[in-house]
């Protein structure tokens, strides 16, 4: 396993964490997973982190304020000293500060062929049910960087799935799902090999 760092930011089941888990013990990641970091004590991704020898860090929100909350999170990516931050169903959208200071090493997956079907209101089943409603035909993935726009920021990587004429928002989302799984772990994969590199809007990926 390399040295590069990575922290995951995940609020529920934690399905795209497990990607990344896996893609960092098959060795297609060249960089490990030092902590999971959940505003959700009950978040099924603490369990999984912990099953797999990783540090569980719940960061409570509980009498915090919004930007209390994410100093105290920026304080423990501080104290693992990470290279990149997963946002892998992370449901908070973040202040400006705490995006500015993670600038260019936060990612975030969406359920949805950005820029369509993202920004405030645009997560979980609502991309889904917004997709159908529009009678495309195609949906799929995006991994972008984080930037202060919802959803916003450079789009690193996309895959597409077809969406069927008798598809429901939940067999939609796991048919996205199952893409997002393979899509992850080869950005993260991308990244920790120090072939993704950002030149404004751009996003350039080495050979
Ligand atoms: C995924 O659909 C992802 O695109 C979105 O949140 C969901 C996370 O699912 N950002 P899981 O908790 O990883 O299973």
């Amino acid at each position: 396993m390399g040295d590069f760092r990575i922290a995951v930011l995940a609020s529920g089941s934690g399905s795209d964490l497990q990607s990344v888990i896996d893609g960092v013990e098959d060795g297609s990641i060249d960089g490990r997973i030092v902590v999971v970091i959940s505003d959700n004590e009950d978040a099924y991704a603490l369990t999984r982190a912990e099953d797999h020898g990783i540090e569980p860090r719940y960061v409570s929100r509980k009498g915090l304020k919004r930007e209390e909350h994410e100093e105290a999170v920026t304080a423990v990516i501080q104290e693992f000293d990470v290279d990149l931050i997963v946002l892998a169903g992370y449901i908070r959208i973040l202040t400006p500060a705490f995006i500015v200071r993670h600038r260019g090493k936060m990612i975030n997956i969406h359920p949805a062929l950005l820029p369509l079907y993202g920004g405030p209101g645009m997560y979980g089943m609502h991309v889904h049910e917004a997709v159908l409603a529009s009678g495309d035909e195609v949906s799929g993935c995006s991994v972008h960087f984080v930037d202060e726009n919802v959803d916003g920021g450079p789009i690193i990587a996309q895959r597409t799935v077809p969406v069927l004429a008798d598809d429901t928002a939940e067999t939609l989302q796991a048919r996205v799902l199952e893409e997002e799984h393979r899509l992850l772990p080869e950005v993260v994969g991308l990244i920790a090999a120090g072939r993704v590199t950002v030149d404004g809007d751009r996003v350039i990926v080495a050979d």
